[in-house]
């Protein structure tokens, strides 16, 4: 069994594949093939693969969500992004949401950006915590069904990077 309360999170690893191939399965009707998480992590230096790991108190190994970021000139891309379904609602999407957009903001990043199913109400109003505004529509994006895809955008990274450092420090102090 894994314990939600103890969740770390860290770079994707090869051995990481196997869980992380079920919970994209489980999360998406097009889900991506095991040689384009491989591609990411070995040979795509712009990509940004990070796991939460939940400490496991058996042999399952403890995989529970996991994201996947292009940094793409200065922006930051989110890529993919699932947590596995019995592991949902324990804010475990926006712990590694502020984990990858600390270390883009790093790395360069002055803004964020992402595709999302119009249909994928959970994934909208989780962005829209960030900070992110739907800025554009692309008509029939998915090929599975040909819905919509709403382009949402973190318009200023930084911003957001100083707000969240303040809240952070507040939370400590109080
Ligand atoms: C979307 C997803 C990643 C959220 O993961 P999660 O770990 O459950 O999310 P969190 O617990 O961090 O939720 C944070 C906020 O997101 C929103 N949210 C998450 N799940 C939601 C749901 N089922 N319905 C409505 N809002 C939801 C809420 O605003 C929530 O804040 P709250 O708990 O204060 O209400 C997860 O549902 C998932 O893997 N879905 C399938 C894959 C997917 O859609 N990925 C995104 C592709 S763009």
């Amino acid at each position: 069994m894994i314990e939600d309360q103890k969740i770390t999170f860290r770079p994707m690893r090869k051995d990481d594949l196997d869980s992380v191939m079920v919970i994209d399965g489980l999360s998406f009707s097009m889900p991506w093939p095991k040689s384009a998480y491989l591609h990411d992590m070995i040979d795509n230096p712009k990509a940004m693969l990070r796991v939460a790991e939940g400490i496991s108190t058996d042999t399952e190994k403890g995989i529970v969500g996991m994201i996947d970021v292009w940094l793409i000139l200065d922006e930051a891309h989110i890529a993919t992004l699932a947590v596995h379904p019995k592991h949902r609602g324990q804010g475990i999407a926006t712990g590694l949401i502020e984990l990858v957009l600390f270390e883009a903001h790093q790395r360069g990043a002055s803004t964020a950006m992402l595709e999302v199913r119009t249909s994928n109400q959970a994934a909208q109003d989780l962005y829209r915590h960030f900070g992110f505004k739907v800025v554009h529509r692309r008509p029939r994006y998915y090929v599975d069904n040909k819905e919509d895809a709403l382009l949402m955008n973190l318009e200023d990274l930084g911003t957001w990077v100083q707000s969240s450092r303040q809240v952070k420090i507040q939370q400590k102090t109080t």
